[in-house]
């Protein structure tokens, strides 16, 4: 369905992410029909660029970020007439070009402004909106992590941007949902009867979530600051948390669905002090070198004036939903960097059968998981016992009752930036993070990092291109549990 007409600025125009995400997902929906030339983009920096310039900087976004199949002449000669350029500095108003000029003054045309900028140009930017009366009650303002490095960096900048926008106009992006599985989650519990009713301590042993990658952090300046917990757990995986671990909103109204996310993290049990040595795990990645691999470890990486840096690469923690419905079923959690595969996914385990009547079979009972994969290779997969085919007596074996999406639906797997990006048009914020949802998972995880920081353990090594260093086995085997690994 198409969207109304917009007129999107996007401020930090020539950078990393307008290049990679951003012009790639909107040529996407432009191509789908799902907005045409009625709509407009406006790139917006400080570099003095002419619209043909920024024209040409999307033109060769599309041939270097999208799919060669996917790549039309003819759509792109469309796409790239709607893009102009205005030379904006929030900070020296004086030596900036007329931005009014390009937005049109028609409330049925929804103005957007995406800040793909440092957060702390966020405030001047949203100051100079107003300043210049651009600046409407029912425009959007998108903005993305980093949101701070801890509670109190984070509420400076959601106070910045508040002072201007009004909560339901700042759509804060985490790109994890807008990842199709991710919503899938939404569909799975809520349009399914099937698993609500079980999905519960009394069914559920234990859930890990799993968001490894193959790269290591690079040279990512941003990286070394920020670390693993504050890269992936604060935002992207305790996202999947609330996601997996809410009660039924009422509605998928976008306050009714965040208010239960909220639920979740407030009712995170605080890993503090001497808890923090238990249930953590830290670890960075050190290089390999051999006749046929040469990996550069995290270290080898930084420049010389940060080498030495006790930053985290991988994380492990176990985590604790403290309601009636999750007391005693543990989240684990694991993320890093240069990891042995690239894959994110949710694994929940099932408790055992109660009482087994396979005395006399080969093979005991295994029990129930249902495996939910992000990515690659997005689908949901239930293990299953089955009777192994055969007149050769009760062989009991686990086996994939297996949902592949690549098999089942041949349309192409839209980016998260696609739908993320459209429902600003939209007015919809249900996939976007509220603050008192962001400021609730700092308010966790400020702790974790503080206990860290104090302490004078370095992270575990582990080596580049494994599943982490070997505490991380330890944390959870400890419980008697160990990590899932698809060998299907
Ligand atoms: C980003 C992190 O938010 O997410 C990166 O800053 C990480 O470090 C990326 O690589 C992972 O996203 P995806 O979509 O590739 O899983």
């Amino acid at each position: 369905i198409p969207v109304q007409p917009f007129d999107y600025v996007v401020f930090g125009a020539t950078g990393d992410l307008t290049k990679r995400k951003l012009i790639p997902a909107l040529y996407h929906r432009f191509k789908d029909g799902q907005f045409d030339e009625q709509s407009r983009i406006i790139g917006a920096s400080r570099s003095k660029l002419s619209s043909a310039d920024f024209q040409q900087a999307a033109r060769d976004a599309i041939a270097q970020f999208v799919e060669k199949d996917y790549q039309d002449e003819a759509v792109i000669e469309r796409f790239i007439k709607i893009f102009s350029y205005v030379p904006v500095d929030a900070t020296n108003p004086e030596g900036s070009g007329d931005l009014g000029k390009e937005l049109r003054d028609d409330p049925k045309v929804v103005r957007a402004f995406y800040l793909a900028v440092a957060p702390d140009l966020f405030e001047p930017i949203a100051e100079y909106l107003l300043q210049k009366k651009l600046y409407r009650r029912d425009a959007r303002v998108v903005i993305e992590k980093p949101l701070g490095h801890d509670l109190a960096s984070s509420m400076e900048i959601n106070d910045g941007v508040a002072r201007i926008f009004k909560e339901d106009q700042v759509y804060r992006i985490d790109h994890y949902l807008g990842k199709e599985t991710v919503q899938n989650l939404l569909a799975l519990r809520f349009a399914n009867t099937l698993f609500e009713p079980i999905w519960n301590s009394a069914h559920i042993d234990h859930v890990q979530l799993t968001v490894a990658e193959s790269v290591g952090a690079g040279t990512r300046g941003y990286y070394d600051e920020s670390g693993a917990l504050r890269d992936m757990i604060q935002n992207h995986m305790l996202q999947l948390l609330c996601l997996v671990a809410m009660e039924p909103p009422a509605s998928d109204d976008a306050n009714a669905l965040r208010d239960e996310k909220l639920k979740v993290l407030r009712a995170l049990k605080p890993i503090t002090n001497g808890e923090v040595a238990k249930n953590t795990v830290r670890g960075q990645y050190k290089g390999v070198k051999s006749e046929t691999t040469s990996v550069a470890g995290y270290q080898d990486e930084l420049p010389e004036d940060k080498k030495g840096s006790r930053t985290e690469t991988f994380v492990a923690l176990k985590a604790e939903v403290e309601n009636w419905r999750w007391a005693g079923v543990p989240f684990y959690f694991r993320t890093g960097k240069r990891m042995a595969q690239r894959v994110s996914e949710i694994c929940i385990q099932f408790k055992p059968i109660p009482h087994s009547i396979f005395d006399h079979a080969e093979g005991a009972p295994k029990a129930n998981k249902l495996i939910i994969r992000l990515q690659p290779d997005e689908g949901v997969k239930l293990m299953m016992m089955i009777k192994d085919p055969g007149p050769g007596g009760m062989r009991l074996r686990e086996v994939p009752l297996n949902l592949s999406f690549a098999q089942t639906f041949s349309e192409r797997t839209p980016e998260a930036y696609e739908r993320l990006l459209m429902d600003v048009i939209r007015g919809s914020q249900a996939l976007f993070m509220r603050r008192d949802e962001l400021e609730a998972a700092w308010n966790w995880v400020d702790p974790i990092r503080h206990a860290w920081d104090r302490s004078s353990d370095a992270p575990q090594s582990y080596v580049a291109g494994t599943w982490g260093p070997s505490g991380a086995i330890a944390l959870i085997e400890r419980d008697g549990r160990t990590w899932y690994e698809d060998d299907i």
